[in-house]
């Protein structure tokens, strides 16, 4: 039975992953810091609860430990957003910044360094966004940091040709990141986060080369 990573496993994307992986029989290991909906969210699919923050090292141990000498896939997929409503570059505090970064650029590569050997083989996939590349009004702080990822995503791939290194683009989905990103406007004509997941199950059934790769262009080809 492969075993998978999934940080964010309580809500939005990390969610439905974590449902898709278990209905294909993975064992997955999912976190988030709200204990009460994380263990509710497990209970409900069937995954293993492993509560806490992954900008915190503690935390990041316990899932490598929950996860043991053998891991097929991590999904960094936990993000923050920053504040909202989002602020412009020039009064962006500074503070809330590092924290963007601590959770969405710093996290991701630490688990990734905590996670080898065990990953070795296996499949990396660093959640991302179109904001990583185009520069919309107000995203530059969550933009800036999903674009370091991505890059830090097309560096693992070239020094780690043994893995499956894909940062992907899941598109906008209706979940209560992107309700923050748009606070009081309706954001009901946004596909549910399901929608993307079988983007993601391609990469895994078809392992194209690492790179990065856009949901909605996987799904047209699918
Ligand atoms: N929604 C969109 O339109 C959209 C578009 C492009 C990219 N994305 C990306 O897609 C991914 C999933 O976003 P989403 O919209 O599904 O978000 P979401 O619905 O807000 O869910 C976020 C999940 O991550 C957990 N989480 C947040 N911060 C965490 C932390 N520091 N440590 C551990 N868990 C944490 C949350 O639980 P707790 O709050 O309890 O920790 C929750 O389980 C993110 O990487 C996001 O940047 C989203």
């Amino acid at each position: 039975m492969p075993t998978a990573i999934v940080t964010g496993a309580s809500a939005g994307l990390g969610r439905a992953l974590a449902a898709a992986l278990v209905s294909r029989e993975w064992t997955v290991i999912g976190d988030g810091r709200d204990e009460a909906a994380l263990r509710r969210a497990s209970e409900e699919i069937g995954f293993t609860a492993v509560p806490g923050d992954v900008a915190d090292p503690a935390h990041r141990a316990a899932l490598a430990d929950a996860a043991g000498a053998q891991l097929d896939l991590l999904v960094n997929n936990a993000s923050t957003l920053g504040p909202s409503p989002l602020p412009p570059l020039v009064s962006y505090p500074l503070s809330d910044l590092e924290t963007v970064y601590r959770v969405n650029v710093f996290a991701p590569l630490a688990l990734v360094q905590l996670l080898l050997p065990a990953l070795s083989g296996g499949v990396l996939i660093d959640v991302s966004s179109d904001a990583a590349v185009e520069a919309y009004e107000g995203w530059g702080g969550y933009g800036s940091a999903k674009a370091a990822l991505d890059h830090l995503t097309a560096v693992l791939g070239v020094e780690r040709p043994d893995l499956a290194v894909y940062a992907v683009d899941p598109g906008d989905m209706r979940t209560a990141m992107h309700q923050a990103a748009f606070p009081g406007e309706d954001i009901s004509d946004r596909p549910l986060p399901e929608t993307s997941v079988p983007a993601f199950l391609r990469l895994l059934d078809e392992r194209p080369p690492s790179g990065r790769y856009r949901a909605a262009d996987l799904l047209v080809a699918a």
